[in-house]
């Protein structure tokens, strides 16, 4: 199958390329400034309509994956124009194109389109985004709706993965990082989500396309977690020394952007309808470290 990935180089988009092309999928990995390690690059932003079009004119694409996005929740809150043009024109003019070449498309969206006042949010509950990086992937998931009929929005939350992705490194390695060196942490208890590998995301998103699932999905890790108890969790699955990090009230973090208290999904969806299953967090960490080991054996070697 020819899938197109917007995204690429990114923490999502890095690994579902590298699963997909060990899946002999023709994979085309498309990116802005860092260019991807897996699959056929190709360079274009997404906001610009005219670019988007004529990649998709070429490609021809028969799914897409459209990750790309704006994802630093303060620099959306600060720099609202650049948000709106790449994650809402941006999956406009994704949609639209999907819509012009018949392709399958699957839009990944967040948790943080909810308030985060209810937790384990259903797909049928409603959006109710307080910062300005929810919103502008909120109006990128009704775009969709109004522009393509086959589409899968699939809403995952806090991504992580064993390979740092775009020159930036994601939460758990930052962490695992800190640890190593013994530096103390402060992490906030009072902030929960679901935690999503993004081995186990990139394999249920292949299931979607491939099974052409249409409609939304909470596409996220299978424990709700507050994020003390997820670098706890981490600690202990790499024999590091959890006593280093302090739990504090998110009070004390000085953010821009509001964050949801709890944005957790509920994935029973998933779950009964995919083969493969969104994992528990032990299960994620465990796979999360075998791929660490693998990664050093063969720098070893
Ligand atoms: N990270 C999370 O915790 C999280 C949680 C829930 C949902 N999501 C969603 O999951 C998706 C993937 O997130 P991620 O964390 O993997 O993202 P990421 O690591 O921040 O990477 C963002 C990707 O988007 C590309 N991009 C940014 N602006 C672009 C533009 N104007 N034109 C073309 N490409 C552009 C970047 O390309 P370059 O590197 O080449 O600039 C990069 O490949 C996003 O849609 C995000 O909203 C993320």
């Amino acid at each position: 199958m020819k899938l197109l990935i917007t995204g690429a180089s990114g923490l999502l988009g890095s690994k579902l390329s590298e699963v997909a092309t060990r899946k002999n999928y023709e994979v085309y990995s498309a990116y802005n400034q860092h260019k991807p390690h897996h699959g056929t690059p190709i360079q274009f932003n997404v906001s610009d309509r005219k670019a988007v079009k004529k990649t998709f004119e070429k490609i021809k694409p028969e799914a897409v994956v459209h990750a790309a996005a704006l994802t630093n929740v303060d620099k959306c809150e600060l720099e609202k124009e650049l948000a709106w043009k790449i994650n809402t024109e941006g999956t406009e003019n994704i949609a639209e194109s999907c819509k012009k070449h018949q392709a399958f498309l699957v839009y990944i969206s967040t948790d943080y389109v909810f308030n985060g006042e209810k937790g384990m949010y259903k797909e049928n509950d409603k959006p109710d985004p307080i910062n300005y990086y929810g919103l502008t992937k909120l109006k990128g998931e009704e775009s969709i709706k109004n522009l393509t009929d086959e589409y899968c929005i699939a809403r995952a939350s806090v991504i992580y993965g064993s390979t740092p992705a775009t020159g930036k490194i994601n939460f758990a390695l930052w962490l695992l990082n800190k640890l190593k060196r013994k530096e103390k942490v402060k992490i906030v208890t009072d902030q929960w989500n679901s935690p999503t590998l993004n081995t186990n995301l990139a394999n249920m998103i292949l299931e979607v396309l491939e099974r052409k699932l249409t409609g939304i999905f909470h596409l996220a890790g299978a424990t709700r977690l507050n994020r003390n108890e997820f670098a706890k969790l981490l600690a202990e699955t790499f024999s590091l020394d959890k006593n280093l990090i302090t739990p504090v009230p998110s009070k004390e973090i000085k953010w821009i952007a509001k964050r949801p208290k709890d944005s957790s999904l509920n994935i029973n969806k998933a779950h009964q309808t995919l083969r493969n299953k969104p994992l528990k967090i032990e299960q994620a960490l465990t796979e999360m470290k075998k791929e660490i080991e693998q990664a050093n054996s063969l720098q070893v070697t």
